[in-house]
């Protein structure tokens, strides 16, 4: 085991965007930083939910993994060195119970560590629109000398896929923490690929083809059905959706319009 200036404490809590916390991980697989990791119940149930990873997959990839209910773990313990902690992603659940002092589960606890060592915590906060509550928890915090980190992705890198956007987010999230992945091969590529210009056929026709499904979306009156019975070939009896307005043409016309 390294010295504390090595190890970081990997939180995933359960936020959407947990695809952001296995790639931080993963890309600190090729570094020389030893992370540990610990899942909120929450984060466990949002991976199974966002990617195609299980949690032993995930758990692999850091040095070590604890149990969330496990506050006898080493990183509950501020003797325990580390250079610090990143939440990623974080609810704002997991921001009021770090704001608060709530260690009741391993995740707050080694934030709560964190903050009482005056290490460094970074929180990568996703969820929006945000309450007063959220934000005055999230400006106590930062008061505190944490860094809040939304995951807000740039778009003078020009991404072309979600994966992008991923990559770049995780590399401004470690460079928070100084940590340089020197000679790993894709984070130049990735950050900086000369991407097709906003201004391309390309670009411009699925731009297009987007604006144009979010606005018949925003135009498009939910449709409204009621539940009809239905005999089925062998007889039985089902119940299908019908348009109301289906159903006011049939009464009009006699005949289903
Ligand atoms: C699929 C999914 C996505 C969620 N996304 C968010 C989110 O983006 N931000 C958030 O604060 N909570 C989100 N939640 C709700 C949290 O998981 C919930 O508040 C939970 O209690 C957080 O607990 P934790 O901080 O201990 O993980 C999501 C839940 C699920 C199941």
């Amino acid at each position: 085991m390294g010295n504390g200036s090595s190890r970081l404490i990997v939180g995933i809590s359960g936020a959407t965007g947990v695809i952001l916390g296995v790639r931080l991980l993963q890309v600190l697989q090729d570094s020389k930083v030893e992370t540990h990791l610990v899942f909120s119940k929450w984060g466990a149930r949002t991976l199974i939910h966002e990617t195609p990873y299980n949690l032993e997959q995930v758990q692999k990839m850091a040095t070590r993994s604890y149990a969330s209910q496990d506050e006898g773990a080493v990183i509950s313990s501020g003797s325990f060195l580390t250079r610090g902690m990143v939440v990623c992603p974080c609810s704002v659940r997991s921001v009021a119970a770090i704001a608060n002092g709530h260690g009741d589960n391993l995740l707050h606890r080694a934030a709560d560590v964190v903050l009482k060592e005056r290490r460094k915590l970074v929180l990568v906060v996703r969820e929006t629109p945000l309450s007063d509550v959220h934000l005055e928890n999230m400006l106590k915090l930062s008061r505190m000398g944490v860094t809040i980190f939304p995951p807000v992705p740039a778009f003078y890198n020009h991404p072309r896929t979600i994966d992008d956007i991923v990559a770049q987010t995780v590399m401004r999230i470690l460079d928070q923490f100084d940590i340089l992945n020197e000679g790993k091969p894709g984070r130049q590529e990735r950050t900086t690929r000369k991407a097709e210009t906003l201004e391309s056929p390309r670009i411009q026709s699925r731009w297009r083809r987007l604006s144009r499904r979010y606005f018949q979306r925003c135009n498009t009156p939910p449709q409204r059905t009621v539940s009809r019975p239905k005999e089925d070939s062998r007889g039985r009896t089902t119940s299908v959706h019908v348009s109301i307005q289906r159903l006011a043409n049939t009464n009009a016309t006699g005949t289903a319009g």
